[in-house]
């Protein structure tokens, strides 16, 4: 049995997990997967009860279970001052991070041939497909390293943030990217700038000496400006795309805009032993929250990849992912995604949809 711990968080969060939960009970009667949910508070909705975006008793219950579900936390960007919303997702997400070292970000970006309209990009490119995965370093870097500060006054001051990676962080994220092309089209893509950066430098040199246990991988460096180009004009080079915590915030959002609507794309974020946090990649989105038009599509497919990470189900994993590509090609769309001919639903309704073409 898997004991899941379920966050749903801020703005569509809720509503968009409510249709991730019914998915997985579904395949709880189909597949036997006998996952179990028990809930807890994070982000705005938490500080409403505990003045605190993540409360001690959060992280209890994350403790006692094999994977968080997480819907996202954040408030509307006028209130962003506002105590209740003040560096929320900072406090949450980055807190959950490091408190459980989910070290591997895996954010896979597919562009469905049914929604090829949606990407941003020139048709001609857009048709070739998108199918990479970026796997970003996500406790370590400049995001965590030390020192970090402000000091000096007036004219004097001045703030600074330290890039910092060890060996045993290097070739832990290094390896997870080896290891998921392994099971994909077997390229790995380093995006670094080792041309200025004494960390990438080394970073590069730690990447080749795991590239050697995996011969083959094709693999190969590129800057990150570089890569950052290479997305926009030929993304279908692409397979795993291995980074650094800052370069993977921005390439994966990056990708994100290539594949059209965020609100398509999970991720996972993983610690040791099977343990990982799963969420969509779009945010709280507060504009739309309560409308029920949210698209529930990203929050199930990171249920998927809870199935396959946390559960050792890639079964249950596969039809799930399955469900959903069928209920694209059946024309159902959520308004972000909305084109002509195409049948809108609401939130609701694309989640029992994807729930009924389980099989
Ligand atoms: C992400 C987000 C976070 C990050 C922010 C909200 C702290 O952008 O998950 O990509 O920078 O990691
Ligand atoms: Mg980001």
């Amino acid at each position: 049995m898997a004991q899941i711990a379920v966050i749903p968080g801020d703005g569509i969060g809720p509503e968009v997990m409510e249709q991730a939960i019914a998915v997985l009970e579904r395949v709880n009667a189909l597949f036997q997967t006998d996952l179990s949910f028990s809930y807890a508070l994070a982000g705005g909705a938490a500080w409403e009860k505990y003045r605190d975006h993540l409360p001690e008793e959060t992280i209890e219950l994350c403790r006692s279970c094999d994977a968080i579900l997480f819907g996202s936390v954040g408030g509307p960007v006028m209130e962003q001052s506002h105590i209740k919303w003040k560096n929320v997702e900072r406090n949450a997400l980055l807190g959950l991070r490091k408190e459980f070292s989910l070290y591997a970000n895996i954010r896979p970006v597919r562009l469905f041939p049914t929604l090829a309209y949606s990407s941003v990009l020139r048709k001609d490119i857009a048709e070739k497909g998108i199918d990479l995965v970026v796997v970003r370093e996500l406790t370590g870097g400049i995001y965590f390293g030390d020192p970090k500060g402000r000091s000096g006054r007036g004219h004097k001051e001045s703030a600074y943030d330290t890039m910092r990676y060890s060996r045993s962080e290097i070739e832990r994220i290094a390896r997870q990217a080896f290891k998921i092309a392994e099971k994909r089209r077997k390229k790995v893509t380093s995006a670094d700038k080792a041309n200025v950066l004494e960390t990438m430098v080394f970073w590069r040199e730690v990447v080749d000496s795991i590239s050697a246990e995996f011969p083959e991988i094709e693999y190969e460096h590129m800057y990150v400006d570089n890569a950052a180009m290479q997305l926009l004009k030929n993304p279908s080079q692409f397979d795993v795309i291995l980074c650094g915590n800052l370069f993977g915030d921005i390439l994966s959002d990056e990708s994100a805009a290539l594949a059209g609507s965020l609100g398509m794309l999970p991720s996972a974020s993983l610690g040791r032993g099977g343990f990982g946090m799963y969420e969509p990649g779009g945010g709280s989105a507060p504009d739309i929250a309560g409308t029920g038009t949210a698209n529930p599509v990203a929050q199930i497919l990171s249920a998927a990849m809870m199935l396959r990470y946390s559960c050792a189900r890639p079964d249950a994993a596969e039809a799930v992912e399955r469900a959903v590509e069928v209920t694209m090609e059946q024309g159902f769309r959520t308004p972000d995604i909305w084109n002509d001919g195409c049948i809108t639903v609401n939130t609701k309704e694309m989640g029992a949809r994807i729930t009924g073409n389980l099989e």
